[in-house]
């Protein structure tokens, strides 16, 4: 990805990372970016790094605007190692005693990742910096997604920085949001929502109504992944409303593994039972979907429906895998149900039900369990508990 000029002064100086499949447990299929900004003013801003391995690539982006020598200041929106992981070789490149602005928690997150002693600023909230022509002010967002969280806004150009909000692990051609389909790109920053932002829903949601109300002019949202957002940053934020609110959708989602077929015959049957009931359902098998795809589905959908196999007297090591993660990230507003085959002891299915109790699912009925292999008794057991699940999804979700 080569530095692009995307307002006056204002450039994105950032890295496509094409082949990354696996961002810390995420499946990132179309690879992700690490963006950065470089303003350049009176003073010259770097807002932003990338990963320490694409350090060449952004000095190179960088020469290509000025001399990295002359940037006067480094603001470290957030400091995963994504973002600050060159923040140690750009200080170096630049002078070591030059500012590195940050939330208060970035100080503090910052000196714990890197030993050396940076000439750090930490900012307060509301806090502008004059870069001579223009003005940035720093905005805390502690919790989107880590307490070190922060974006900048370049008041004159009403340009938002906005850290990993609004992002999408997408690596493309295009750099703006009008350059490619909203069908192609939504489905991403659902994804990047769900896997990385669920768990903060309720904060984002206070924060994005005190924007709103703050009625601060954006042309423009800069996030730290994938695409920016200049023909109508209002999609995205509008999508972020939504998705804070959990509302369910009349839908729902059939999790499973299963050892020899009966789990999976029992997910099929649970589905054609929400299916005539009018609910649109599918099911996701644990070692077909990846989990944070999974979770992407799940977000939304009014009923989840987990099943596991009893192994070893217990779940099935993929269905504890997915319900760890899903706990994690706190889905609300969910009608949920368990099942699962088991040969002689058949601990899963409750073990299953006791797990989505505590993440505060309504369970719609008892644990269904079947011996070995569902015969048609067992199936019609199945295929009715997901009607009265889809029946229990239609009278809390209207159309
Ligand atoms: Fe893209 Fe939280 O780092």
């Amino acid at each position: 990805m080569k530095s692009m000029e995307i307002a006056k002064g204002v450039y994105e100086v950032g890295v496509s990372d094409w082949n990354i499949r696996d961002f810390h447990g995420y499946s990132t299929g179309n690879g992700s970016t690490y963006n950065a900004y470089l303003i350049v003013d009176e003073k010259i801003v770097l807002i932003d790094t990338v990963k320490a391995s694409f350090y060449p690539q952004l000095m190179e982006n960088i020469s290509r605007i000025v001399d990295p020598k002359k940037i006067d200041i480094v603001i470290s929106n957030h400091t995963e190692m994504d973002h600050s992981g060159s923040i140690p070789m750009v200080m170096h490149r630049i002078g070591p005693d030059k500012p590195l602005y940050c939330s208060k928690m970035g100080f503090k997150n910052l000196s714990l990742h890197f030993p050396q002693k940076f000439n750090y600023h930490p900012v307060e909230k509301g806090e502008t910096l004059n870069l001579g022509k223009r003005t940035l002010t720093f905005m805390e967002t502690r919790m989107i997604h880590w307490p070190d969280s922060m974006f900048t806004y370049l008041n004159e150009d009403r340009i938002l920085f906005s850290s990993d909000a609004f992002g999408q692990h997408y690596a493309g051609p295009e750099r703006f949001d009008d350059e490619i389909d909203h069908e192609v790109i939504m489905p991403h920053a659902e994804k990047y929502f769900a896997n990385i932002l669920l768990l903060y829903a309720p904060k984002i949601g206070k924060l994005i109504d005190q924007v709103v109300e703050m009625g601060l002019p954006l042309d423009m949202v800069c996030p730290d992944h994938g695409i920016i957002w200049r023909k109508d940053p209002s999609k995205i934020i509008n999508a972020y409303v939504k998705w804070c609110k959990q509302e369910p959708v009349k839908r729902a989602v059939v999790v499973y593994d299963s050892m020899w077929h009966s789990t999976e015959k029992m997910a099929e049957a649970i589905v054609d039972g929400f299916v005539a009931e009018g609910v649109p359902a599918k099911p996701m098998h644990l070692r077909s979907c990846h989990r944070s795809d999974v979770i992407t589905e799940v977000m939304s959908a009014a009923a989840v429906v987990v099943g596991s196999p009893t192994l070893n007297n217990g779940l099935f090591p993929t269905v504890s895998d997915f319900l760890t993660y899903m706990k994690g990230l706190k889905p609300k507003n969910k009608i949920g149900g368990a099942f699962g085959s088991y040969g002689w002891s058949g601990e899963a299915s409750k073990l299953v039900k006791t797990e989505l109790e505590s993440m505060g699912f309504q369970m719609a009925d008892e644990n269904l369990k079947v011996q070995y292999v569902p015969d048609a008794a067992g199936i019609d057991a199945c295929h009715e508990l997901g009607a009265k699940i889809g029946r229990a999804v239609k009278e809390t979700v209207s159309d």
